[in-house]
């Protein structure tokens, strides 16, 4: 049998994050948060100065990351970055250097190396459509722009991080735009995967979905 492989998929905010973490959490899995690696390569990108043009230099930094997760705490080097990769510039960086293919490949086996009995949970844009295509069960989670803001804005100030809604809208709507219409690994359904609009529905209601699809496939 192989190792068993959930993904789940959407755009930022979508609460993809928070449910992905309860679904491997209630299953004992492990979990791969894929966004968080293109965010560690943009923090190192801007704290290096490295040109985001240079297509090049950026897959040398996804190439040589040095990672590592412990519990909900990520580590790059030695050092804690879970909230310093959290921040709207390190966010947006990402989605400009995750279209390059180069970064992408750079990513990809570190990306596999996640998939560990018991089983994986791998959340973010393309794990159902490049990473896992054969994984067990494929998620698209959605919400509307305006129900994705409010989230992130109330994220973000709970964090003590300042944000203002116009802004956090006109980000969204670039970054949907960026990573909707990027040539390589864009953000779409994967074949086969179900899709949930949680615009509406608890945090709750969203894992307890996909785990009764899981137990129907898993
Ligand atoms: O999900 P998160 O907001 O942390 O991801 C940050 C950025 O990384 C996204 O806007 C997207 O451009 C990129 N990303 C990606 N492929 C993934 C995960 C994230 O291109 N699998």
């Amino acid at each position: 049998h192989p190792i068993p492989v959930i993904t789940i998929d959407g755009p930022t905010a979508s609460g993809k994050g928070t449910v992905a973490h309860k679904v491997a959490e209630h299953l004992g899995f492990h979990l791969l948060d894929s966004g968080a690696l293109y965010r560690l390569t943009a923090l190192q990108a801007l704290r290096r100065g490295t040109p985001l043009n240079d297509e090049h230099a950026l897959a040398k930094l996804a190439e040589h990351l040095n990672i590592s997760f412990t519990g909900d705490a990520i580590f790059l080097a030695h050092e804690n970055v879970t909230d310093a990769i959290r921040q709207e510039e390190v966010g947006n960086t990402a989605s400009k250097i995750a279209a390059f293919p180069t970064v992408r490949t750079a990513l990809y086996g570190l990306q596999l190396g996640f998939r560990k009995t018991p089983g994986l949970v791998a959340d973010g844009r393309d794990m159902g459509t490049v990473i896992f295509p054969h994984a067990t069960l494929k998620v698209f989670l959605t919400a509307s722009v305006a129900a994705r803001a409010e989230r992130r804005y109330k994220q973000l100030i709970g964090k003590g991080i300042p944000a203002n809604m116009e802004d956090l809208l006109m980000d969204l709507k670039a970054r949907d735009d960026r990573d909707t219409n990027r040539a390589i690994a864009p953000l779409v359904p994967a074949e086969g995967a179900h899709v949930l609009d949680t615009s509406e529905m608890t945090v709750e209601t969203a894992v307890a979905q996909v785990l009764q699809w899981y137990a129907a496939v898993g």
